[in-house]
């Protein structure tokens, strides 16, 4: 393999790059990120890879999700509260199902850079460049809001560490105490059609916390913070760079500015400079799969991405949609199974289910979500191998983005709170319900597990 530093990329053809118009005040803001502090440790790189190794054996279960793109307008206190509760929430409910510990990664602090379809948007008679996230340029559709600002980089790199500075002291201080789940419960919850399937979980829960604790006369202090995680799809090539750092006392660059960068599947080609940047660093690192991946691509992938076979290296999240995944997951397993390399297979049941309504709105339907995740679990069970976990765009809000749940949202109900400007998520309820939905091939798992 040729040599590779934090910059070798950029001899590679980028895609999803915005083009900014004074390349000396791009390079200053670069050279200013590269300065700061990081906004995630190369420790807890490493204790998360080691935990996603488990879940590729089946030992642990990875809980990814959170919003498609986050906004730098919406990094406020109830928005990331209300993720957070969800996140756990779901994470509660699952492992209850798979008697195993859950990962909790969110799609957050850093999750502000899109790929298009198209680089230009045409309205009336006037063209300007698309909206690529608010790390690139502005949604508004004006010539300033479109040109692409490398200060915006900058900006989200601190909207970043605000983010996850909140969710830290939340989920280290009282907030995540699994002694009282009642702190996460959110105010529309009494409403929720599953809220009685979930108290009863919680319930079962409390019941285990007090008879663990009853027998060894403690309190278990484990049980009072859990960890959370961070991921985003590392598109802005020049972000990552910024932040790709040597730490002491080991070996290699990690990329601090989350602890579990994704490739998406538009920029995924074995020879472009995304792969290429992803190849040289240590974090854990994921890759979308979709309908177009071929067995030879996917092959290469794995050779580029994941040479050693080391534990958790590598993740790939599965999104191929309810009515193709019967047909196309089963040859990509056996394609892995063929590199004789070990990979943690995931299920993103959101990007292969989008559909457009004849309003021109975007959306999905909860009962092609389930359907991709069940089947999913059917496919990886029968063919010996392990699906361990599960990828979502999801919101601990009250949002009305996708048809379907126990509320039977509806077309018409959509208008009501679609907030979303990228694609449509699963709001509180149908998330709780997505993962209590599940349980019931989870418990399989874990009985299959406990009699092998
Ligand atoms: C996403 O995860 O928001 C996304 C764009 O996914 P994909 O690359 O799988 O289409
Ligand atoms: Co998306």
């Amino acid at each position: 393999m040729p040599s590779w530093h934090p910059s070798s990329w950029q001899e590679k053809t980028a895609t999803q790059q915005p083009t900014y118009p004074d390349d000396a005040v791009t390079a200053r803001v670069v050279e200013q990120i590269s300065r700061l502090p990081p906004l995630v440790t190369s420790w807890e790189v490493e204790a998360l890879k080691a935990q996603l190794g488990q879940a590729s054996r089946g030992e642990m279960f990875l809980l990814q999700g959170g919003d498609c793109a986050e906004s730098f307008d919406e990094c406020h206190p109830d928005g990331i509260t209300a993720k957070l509760k969800i996140l756990l929430q779901m994470s509660l409910v699952l492992m209850h199902a798979t008697r195993k510990q859950v990962i909790r990664v969110g799609r957050l602090a850093g999750q502000y850079a899109k790929p298009r379809s198209a680089d230009t948007e045409t309205r009336g008679d006037v063209t300007l460049p698309t909206y690529r996230g608010d790390l690139f340029n502005r949604s508004g559709f004006t010539d300033a809001e479109r040109t692409p600002d490398p200060e915006l980089m900058l900006r989200g790199y601190e909207r970043a560490a605000l983010t996850l500075n909140f969710i830290r002291a939340l989920s280290d201080g009282g907030f995540a105490d699994l002694h009282h789940p009642e702190y996460w419960d959110l105010s529309f919850v009494a409403h929720a059609h599953r809220r009685a399937d979930y108290a009863r979980i919680v319930d079962q829960i409390r019941g285990s916390v007090a008879f663990m604790e009853a027998i060894t006369g403690t309190q278990l202090e484990e049980m009072k913070r859990v960890d959370v995680y961070t991921s985003h799809e590392g598109l802005a090539l020049l972000y990552e760079q910024a932040q790709t750092r040597r730490v002491p006392r080991r070996e290699g660059f990690y990329n601090l500015s989350t602890h579990y960068p994704w490739i998406g599947m538009r920029t995924a080609q074995v020879d472009g400079a995304h792969v290429e940047y992803f190849r040289g660093i240590r974090n854990p690192v994921a890759v979308k799969v979709g309908p177009g991946m071929t067995a030879e691509w996917l092959t290469q992938l794995v050779d580029v991405l994941h040479p050693d076979d080391e534990p958790g290296r590598l993740t790939l999240i599965a999104r191929l949609g309810h009515d193709r995944v019967e047909e196309l997951l089963p040859p990509l397993i056996e394609t892995v199974r063929a590199t004789g390399r070990t990979v943690l297979w995931t299920c993103d049941p959101m990007h292969g289910n989008t559909e457009k309504l004849d309003s021109g709105v975007k959306t999905r339907r909860f009962d092609n979500i389930l359907s991709e995740l069940q089947q999913s679990f059917e496919i990886h069970r029968r063919m010996g191998s392990v699906l361990g976990g599960v990828h979502f765009e999801m919101t601990g809000e009250d949002v009305t983005e996708c048809i379907g749940g126990a509320r039977g949202l509806s077309e018409q109900d959509l208008q009501r709170a679609y907030r979303s400007s990228v694609d449509p998520r699963l709001n509180y309820e149908q998330a709780l319900e997505m993962a209590i939905s599940i349980t019931g091939q989870l418990g399989e798992l874990e009985r299959a597990g406990a009699s092998r």
